[in-house]
């Protein structure tokens, strides 16, 4: 039997090339081993931006829009919507039997969440709700309801994987073994930096470039990166190593690369020059896949379709794994 991938976005905004080679990447090349479901995530999405409903669905056709024209093929891939399989949310309340309180405060990945988002949940965290608290929980819904073996995710989620794993093994312990225990799978390119070098791209961060964004909007970002303090004049000697714009050139212009980093060393080359150029690069990388965007968003009943077969391979997976489910933990009644 092929094995199963269960991966996912939140549909909290449009995916970004931090994004792409974190994760979209890798499960493009992995839909043609595994039987591949791809989970619009608008019910976690909702944990952070349960006031912004709007945000949250306007942006699961972006999210499906960005798979797509990344090159999953609907024909190997099942895209299908969270809270359009009720059995997740079902399964998440089982599960929350499973973990301590305690335990998901220690969670790194919640942890750092809860100080990024101080807006929303208050300096000391002392705003944050039960359902935010919890997202671990209901993710570890997603991966298990459809009996995902592999997760291929980001680094930043690898607690949130090792979670799950904790969950299930709790739940084979008390109710007997039902559930297999899933594994991440990393890609092999560390988390992308932002333009202004932090340590994460991030859509609320505002240092990302979107697989959607147009050649003017690739320029406009890419002339603010960040680029070695130290050098004042066009043609003063600089450290590539610490210069964004280098940073995205070893991943964007190839062999163009080298003469980059020798040039700027040498001070023969101008920031501003050297920014345009990766502009150009980044925006021939996004070419196609803006073209293969295109064509879908064209044709709106055929994303309609996809998104509606998915759910129902999704719906037929999560139906037979929770009668087991239930059948474990002696709650399946009259059958
Ligand atoms: N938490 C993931 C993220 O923020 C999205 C996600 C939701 C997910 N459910 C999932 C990822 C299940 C993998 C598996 O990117």
């Amino acid at each position: 039997m092929r094995k199963t991938i269960l991966t996912g976005d939140r549909t909290s905004g449009k995916l970004h090339i931090g994004h792409y080679f974190g994760s979209l990447k890798n499960r493009v090349e992995l839909q043609d081993k595994y039987d591949t479901f791809i989970i619009m995530a608008d019910v976690q999405a909702l944990t952070d931006n349960y006031n912004n409903p709007e945000k949250v669905s306007e942006n699961v056709m972006n999210v499906v829009l960005d798979n797509l024209s990344v090159g999953i093929d609907p024909d190997k891939s099942n895209i299908f919507i969270q809270s359009m399989i009720p059995e997740i949310a079902e399964l998440t309340v089982y599960y929350s039997n499973l973990v301590t309180i305690a335990r998901l405060y220690r969670n790194p990945t919640v942890k750092t969440e809860i100080e990024q988002k101080k807006l929303l949940f208050g300096e000391k965290g002392e705003g944050v709700t039960y359902g935010f608290l919890g997202y671990p929980i209901s993710q570890a819904a997603d991966i298990t309801a459809f009996g995902g073996d592999l997760v291929p995710v980001g680094a930043d989620q690898i607690p949130v994987i090792e979670q799950t794993r904790e969950i299930v093994r709790r739940f084979n312990s008390i109710y007997g073994d039902t559930l297999s225990e899933p594994e991440h799978l990393l890609s092999e390119t560390p988390r992308l930096k932002g333009l202004d070098g932090n340590e994460k791209m991030g859509k609320s961060l505002g240092n990302a470039v979107f697989l959607s964004d147009t050649e003017e909007e690739v320029l406009e970002k890419v002339l603010k990166a960040l680029t070695d303090k130290n050098k004042i004049k066009k043609y003063d000697p600089a450290d590539p190593d610490k210069c964004m714009v280098y940073y995205y050139h070893k991943l964007f212009s190839g062999e163009e690369a080298k003469i980059v980093e020798k040039e700027c060393r040498a001070g023969e080359r101008g920031c501003v020059d050297c920014k345009k150029q990766l502009a150009g690069n980044i925006s021939n990388f996004l070419k196609p896949i803006q073209e293969k965007r295109k064509y879908y968003e064209e044709r709106p009943e055929l994303v309609e379709e996809i998104i509606k077969r998915g759910n129902l391979n999704a719906k037929k997976r999560a139906e037979e794994i929770m009668k087991k489910v239930r059948h474990s933990m002696k709650i399946d009644y009259f059958s």
